[in-house]
């Protein structure tokens, strides 16, 4: 490469999160249930009464997440036929940008197909700029810069504040990884979109032979920015003896999407109880996986019996270790769920807790004399 080129700057080197917009069903309800179960507040609305003639969006907000929950008001427009496709699910995985117009010339100068040029949206609160590129699926990348503007959310919305007094605060912080499921075979032509169109490289992958088990078999590549803010694994399904269950995603969603969102927590324990206490539903973990765990894992801050209680899971790297747990879907079908993690020190994604998990599984089978 010459001084030149690599001189040039990426214009997706410094990025951030900016938000993740759901289409679903209905946003007025759902914007609810992300309210009073998962502690947001909403912050902004646009819509009808603010001008909006085809959909209503709700923004909520906690620490450094934004979600932006949408439903059509038309019975055939994108949204709808969204919905009637995948169900509700996250249609856009936006992230801030210091240059839009940059990042979408250098997206879609890497093969990246352009769904919206370039576009100022300005309110008496400022101006923004906005692009948008596609991804796996019908899933796309709006690339957002934020210029002067100071209104509540973006161009269009207007402030709206509201909570759920009932609900417990779950102190969500930042999203920590969102990741893609995609087709047979695919997971390395979106692991190199990653890297080609926003300048990627990779963490870490675990194949089938990580995830050697009857249950479930999956291959995953985990792509991020330089400073690992931003992290992208992307999931295709392998064979095993029983459906993948990345398979069964693909199913219900009709093709790929986004599977989950792993939002970051400093204090999981605490986390986890006041979502319990607002009607999250988790994923359950055999009680075996706890016996041997500080032989797997060694020492942590955590006792045992605390993690053992709420059925959170550990794995260590050689930078640290890491708590989490998923939820179960959040729809009807069993597509999109949430992971809560904590990370001290380690950059892991949890491949560890796969066998584990899987072990522990086996050996509860073997007490009931199934295997
Ligand atoms: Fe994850």
């Amino acid at each position: 490469m010459s001084t030149m080129t690599s001189a040039k700057r990426n214009p997706l080197a410094d990025i951030d999160w900016a938000y993740l917009e759901f289409f679903v069903g209905n946003a007025k309800q759902a914007a609810h249930y992300y309210c009073s179960a998962f502690g947001f507040e909403q912050m902004a609305y646009a819509g009808p009464e603010t001008g909006v003639r085809d959909r209503a969006s709700y923004v909520l907000e906690q620490n450094k997440l934004r979600f932006v929950l949408t439903s059509s008001l038309l019975p055939d427009d994108d949204i709808s036929a969204h919905v009637r496709l995948h169900g509700d699910g996250i249609k856009d995985i936006a992230i801030l940008v210091e240059d839009a117009r940059a990042a979408h010339a250098a997206a879609v100068a890497a093969d990246a197909k352009s769904l919206l040029a370039p576009m100022e949206l300005r309110d008496n609160a400022g101006h923004i700029i906005k692009a948008t590129v596609a991804t796996y699926g019908d899933t796309v990348h709006s690339f957002i810069e934020l210029r002067d503007y100071r209104g509540a959310f973006l161009p269009g919305f207007v402030e709206a504040r509201k909570r759920v007094s009932s609900a417990r605060h779950p102190n969500l912080c930042h999203v920590d990884h969102c990741v893609g499921n995609v087709g047979w075979g695919e997971m390395d032509s979106w692991g190199d979109f990653y890297a080609r169109v926003f300048g990627f490289s990779q963490l870490v992958s675990f194949d089938d032979k990580d995830i050697s088990t009857e249950y479930t078999a999956l291959k995953s590549k985990v792509m991020t920015d330089e400073r690992h803010r931003v992290k992208f694994p992307v999931n295709e399904p392998a064979v095993g003896k029983k459906k993948s269950q990345i398979e069964e995603y693909l199913d219900f969603n009709g093709g790929p999407g986004v599977q989950h969102v792993a939002i970051a927590t400093e204090n999981i324990v605490e986390t986890i109880d006041a979502l319990k206490a607002n009607g999250v539903e988790f994923m359950d973990t055999p009680d075996a996986y706890y016996d041997d765990l500080e032989a797997r894992v060694g020492k942590i801050d955590e006792a045992v019996a605390v993690l053992r209680d709420r059925r959170i899971l550990v794995d260590r790297d050689d930078l640290g270790y890491m708590l989490q747990i998923f939820t179960k879907p959040l729809q009807d079908r069993p597509t999109l769920f949430f992971e809560i993690i904590q990370r001290k020190g380690s950059l892991s994604f949890g491949k560890g807790n796969f066998k584990a998990l899987f072990v522990s599984i086996e050996r509860e089978q073997e007490k009931r004399g199934t295997l």
